[in-house]
């Protein structure tokens, strides 16, 4: 019997599409029914978009809902709204939802609603903060998908603890060290670093864009302390988000030795990861990246919903984020040297799995051509 059904996948924000491209080739390899590829448009520049369609060699949107940013109800309401008509014209059989951004709960939403089955990508992750937007946007989305693909076994266990059935939630790994082993080599490669004008283990590359850092003067002005007089010791560069770079300019606030630079693609973040002495972030993603890349990395936060970053791989939480406790946990950080670590299924084949699990969820739930919804 023959499988045909049609899955539409919704990214929204720049963490997105490096979960969603390997899934789609994975599914498009198998010529697993019909994939449809909805961006909701909360993340809209070319930088924070666009360039990472290229990087990552993912089809046009099928759909564009050119959402844009607002407050998170607004927000989250806007997607509500536009993605509604979109599943009732092309009545998926599965709506894949990824991540934790605002555009993931709102489609998890709008699809559970409608009666469409939620498959929810990087499933079960928990800071156990309940101030972040996307702590709040993970629990919900889970609640409502009826497969839970998982990137650790730290997140079946949180999901069984909030009561979800075990033959919900498989196991898959983690989607993101597939888009990253496609570009390894390169990225190893010491090829694009003189073009940023550094040298391999002589910088330290930042990002920060959460909320908790960026929107509180005190806490990021004194952030940029830090940052400035790590600019002291070496090179540091900062690809900048919008958010942040909006807060500075609201604040006040300037760095004045730290290189500022324009939110960067894909492959240039990762090379500027690989080959930095040290990464300070707040990302989700990069504390992931450094650890298989083996960059000792300083996450700017009191907690992780990516624990395996720190009990395996090289990733320390700098809770206290006073200039001189980011000062002294980068000194301490620079002496670690590199340490490539792969946790268990951080193996680039989880699209592979995540492509099981969807066709055996087709078949038992006998989802085929022209079958009706069930
Ligand atoms: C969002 C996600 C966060 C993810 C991050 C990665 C939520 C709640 N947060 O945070 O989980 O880690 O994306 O970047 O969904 N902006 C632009 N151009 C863009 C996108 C945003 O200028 O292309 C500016 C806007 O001024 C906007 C601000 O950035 O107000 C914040 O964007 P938004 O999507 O609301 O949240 P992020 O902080 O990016």
């Amino acid at each position: 019997m023959s499988f045909d059904p049609t899955v539409l996948h919704v990214v929204g924000a720049r963490p997105n599409f490096m979960k969603v491209a390997p899934v789609l080739r994975a599914l498009r390899r198998r010529a697993f029914g019909r994939q449809v590829l909805v961006h909701t448009g909360q993340h809209y520049d070319d930088a924070m978009s666009s360039v990472f369609f290229d990087d990552l060699d993912l089809p046009d949107p099928d759909v564009h809902l050119g959402v844009g940013s607002a407050s998170h109800a607004r927000q989250t309401a806007d997607v509500l709204r536009a993605i509604e008509p979109v599943l009732e014209a092309y009545a998926p059989d599965l709506v894949m939802v990824v991540g934790d951004v605002n555009s993931t709960l709102a489609a998890a939403l709008a699809a559970a609603k409608l009666n469409r089955p939620v498959a929810h990508l990087e499933a079960g992750l928990r800071s156990g903060d309940r101030t972040m937007p996307e702590e709040i946007n993970r629990l919900l989305t889970d609640q409502l998908a009826e497969l839970l693909l998982t990137p650790s076994r730290d997140a079946d266990r949180n999901l069984e603890r909030e009561g979800v059935p075990p033959d919900r939630i498989h196991f898959v790994g983690n989607v993101m060290i597939d888009s990253l082993e496609r570009v390894l080599p390169k990225v190893r490669s010491a090829e694009g670093l003189e073009a940023l004008g550094v040298a391999d283990g002589e910088y330290a590359a930042v990002t920060l864009h959460r909320p908790s850092n960026v929107d509180d003067a005190r806490q990021l002005a004194d952030i940029f302390q830090a940052l400035d007089e790590i600019a002291a010791e070496v090179p540091v560069l900062f690809p900048m988000h919008p958010r942040t770079r909006a807060r500075a300019a609201e604040f006040g606030l300037t760095l004045d030795a730290v290189r500022v630079m324009e939110p960067v693609g894909y492959e240039t973040m990762l090379i500027l990861q690989a080959h930095a002495a040290v990464v300070l972030t707040d990302s989700g993603g990069m504390q992931e990246e450094t650890t298989v890349l083996g960059v000792p990395c300083l996450t700017l936060r009191e907690n992780t919903e990516r624990p395996v970053t720190i009990t395996e791989g090289t990733n320390r939480l700098v809770p206290r984020r006073t200039p001189e406790a980011i000062v002294s946990a980068f000194r301490a950080a620079r002496t670690d040297g590199r340490n490539p670590r792969r946790p268990e299924r951080w193996d680039g084949r989880a699209a592979e799995r995540v492509a099981d699990a969807i066709e055996k969820w087709a078949e038992r739930r006998g989802v085929r051509r022209g079958a009706a919804h069930v």
